[in-house]
């Protein structure tokens, strides 16, 4: 079976999460440190910090903007739970949004759906191909947004609108307007699990880049102290000569990443750019150069004037079918041994976000682009020859389908 998404797990890894284990300190440390620094510089915000993962990153953003009961957060219909659990867990309302062609929250419908509760916006850069980043942020600074805006903790109000918190959990590396992902709005969030492009098995980063008014650099100490139980000092710092007295100035979170994990993330940010992205583009470039010769075929956007992707998802879609025969073809494509997955399945078809009344007839484009999907394997370590013979898969099986229809 060709596997959808194994991480690349080689001897240069070995040897640094080995290094890491017998320094003596696993858990929060120095290489945590340096990650966060390389990863400030890496993308050109203004700081980092390294949480356990993606989802905390988030839901501690969230937490610090004051976000509570009675708000509402707006969020693309077309994502992953995380997105939108993490507003659940402070009380407030997500607000599903409709989503565009290119799978990425539409920033006409975001304007539709603000209100005076709206406190943050949730753009997710899915499959890794960056929002429009200019529409959203113009959008959240217009006079009739700013006006309807309704402050109520430290933060909303010296920010005085509506926050746009990306969650870049698919575009680490993705660009739009040559700038990188993590400095394209206030806040950024990357994920590193273990299906992501970059790993670091599980864990996350916030990357920070509020305007003037705010101080950056104070900011990210302060939210380390809250992803620490509101402790005063971590561990290593515990450790060190006359070091051991510590105070609980909030009752903050456990959302802080290892050593360890760091030590894995430090070897794949470093050959990041040089090496898997332009794996991973080589792979889309082989899929979309033979997928196109096929009019069913219609394949992703992932490259355009202004943006490029990070490559993460290659989200074919057949035209004209059903998702029942989108279901059949994933079958019979599983039976030639390959794994496919489908990113995916929107969150008004979930059981938990029915109940609270959403509809998926609401948003008819996110349906039609999951109905008709398929998510094909994208790795660094995927050879050309599993590439051609996951394109046959996926011929032969659609051609299949599509015969018995006629
Ligand atoms: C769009 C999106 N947002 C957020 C997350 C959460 O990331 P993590 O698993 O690191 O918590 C994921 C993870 O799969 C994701 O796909």
């Amino acid at each position: 079976m060709i596997p959808f998404s194994p991480p690349r797990m080689d001897q240069k890894i070995i040897d640094e999460v080995i290094d890491t284990l017998k320094s003596g300190w696993i858990t929060t440390g120095p290489k945590v440190k340096k990650f966060e620094d390389k990863l400030t510089e890496y993308a050109g915000h203004k700081a980092t910090l390294c949480t356990s993962s993606g989802s905390a990153g988030l839901e501690l953003m969230l937490r610090w903007f004051g976000l509570k009961e009675g708000d509402e957060v707006i969020v693309p219909a077309y994502t992953y739970c995380a997105t939108a659990n993490v507003v659940v867990h402070c009380g407030a309302k997500p607000v599903f949004v409709d989503v565009k062609d290119d799978f990425n929250i539409d920033p006409e419908k975001i304007e539709q759906a603000i209100t005076s509760k709206t406190k943050v916006i949730i753009p997710v850069d899915l499959a890794g191909f960056p929002c429009d980043y200019k529409k959203i942020n113009q959008l959240v600074r217009k006079k009739e947004i700013i006006s309807q805006f309704n402050p109520t903790s430290e933060e909303q109000k010296k920010l005085g609108r509506i926050l746009v918190l990306a969650d870049a959990a698919h575009s680490i590396g993705g660009i739009y307007k040559g700038k990188k992902t993590g400095n394209l709005t206030d806040i950024t969030v990357y994920s590193f699990h273990a299906v992501k492009n970059l790993t670091t098995a599980e864990g996350g980063a916030v990357c920070l880049n509020l305007p003037e008014s705010f101080d950056n650099i104070a900011i990210q100490k302060y939210l380390k102290v809250k992803s620490l139980h509101g402790q005063t000092k971590d561990a290593f710092s515990k450790t060190q000569v006359g070091g051991w007295r510590y105070d609980i100035i909030e009752p903050g979170y456990k959302f802080n990443m290892t050593d360890i994990a760091a030590a894995i993330g430090l070897v794949e940010l470093e050959r990041y750019d040089k090496d898997m992205l332009v794996r991973r583009k080589e792979i889309f470039d082989t899929y979309s150069k033979t997928f196109s010769k096929h009019s069913w075929a219609q394949v992703p956007v992932y490259e355009t004037k202004e943006k490029v992707s990070s490559y993460h998802a290659y989200l074919l879609r057949i035209k004209g079918i059903s998702e029942e025969q989108r279901d059949e073809i994933i079958q019979k494509i599983f039976e030639k041994e390959v794994a496919v997955n489908v990113h995916f399945i929107p969150l008004p078809l979930m059981t938990y976000y029915k109940s609270t009344g959403v509809d998926i007839k609401d948003y008819p484009i996110t349906y039609d682009n999951f109905s008709r999907e398929i998510s094909l394997p994208v790795y660094y370590d995927l050879t050309d020859e599993e590439v051609q013979t996951v394109i046959r898969a996926v011929v032969d099986s659609v051609e299949k389908i599509l015969m018995e229809r006629r």
